[in-house]
């Protein structure tokens, strides 16, 4: 128990020094988060297996309690273990964007997020949009407006700019912009991704 109790608080430390650095730097590239605290995560959850724990957490809606590893992202933890490949992974390092999902209705970078760290989280990805066949205003305007070229962004475009309009129903052009200022897209269809974002803050 020592020797696990030792482990726990080296991790920490290394977070704290160097993981907590990283997720610092997505976060000021979304531009949207606080710094997070890291003392808050949880420290210990159940878990048999040495370098597991249990969490649980909510993922669109749906309840799950699921024994992660604790090197490993939310974002494998989404594509992997779920299967909710929706949420890309573009990079890996918390630089593209294309892994945003929502958690607690804020957006943020699966992969710059420890899985364990989801334990009594809501996340929502963008398979959780659409209500059956119905999709989301966001991806109908997405689709009216050609968001999505190669498509690859499209994705955590749609959740960046879905953040926004949860907390701000009516933005502005600028808003818009700099909500968005954290996902690349390599074809360059900015333009078309923030009309998006418009049209559908219009059409509520
Ligand atoms: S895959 Fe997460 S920011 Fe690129
Ligand atoms: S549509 Fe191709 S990367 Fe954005």
């Amino acid at each position: 128990m020592e020797e696990e109790k030792g482990k726990g608080v080296s991790r920490r430390d290394f977070l704290k020094g160097i993981g907590a650095g990283s997720v610092g730097a997505a976060v000021i590239s979304t531009g949207l988060l606080d710094t997070p605290n890291v003392d808050a995560y949880p420290t210990e959850v159940a878990g048999p297996v040495r370098g597991k724990s249990a969490i649980s957490l909510k993922v669109n809606g749906k309840s799950y309690r699921l024994e992660v590893e604790h090197r490993q992202t939310l974002g494998e933890l989404l594509r992997d273990q779920l299967g909710l490949t929706g949420t890309k992974n573009g990079c890996d390092r918390g630089e593209c964007g294309s892994c945003t999902v929502i958690i607690n209705g804020r957006n943020v970078y699966a992969c710059s997020q420890l899985a364990v760290w989801m334990n009594g989280k809501e996340v929502l990805t963008i398979e959780g949009l659409a209500k059956g066949e119905k999709l989301d205003r966001l991806q109908e305007a997405f689709i009216e407006h050609d968001g999505p070229q190669c498509g690859f962004c499209t994705s955590g475009q749609i959740m960046s700019g879905k953040a926004l309009l949860m907390r701000n129903p009516n933005p502005t052009e600028a808003q818009v912009r700099r909500a968005l200022s954290g996902n690349l897209c390599r074809c360059g269809n900015y333009n078309r991704e923030v009309a998006a974002v418009l049209a559908a803050a219009k059409a509520r």
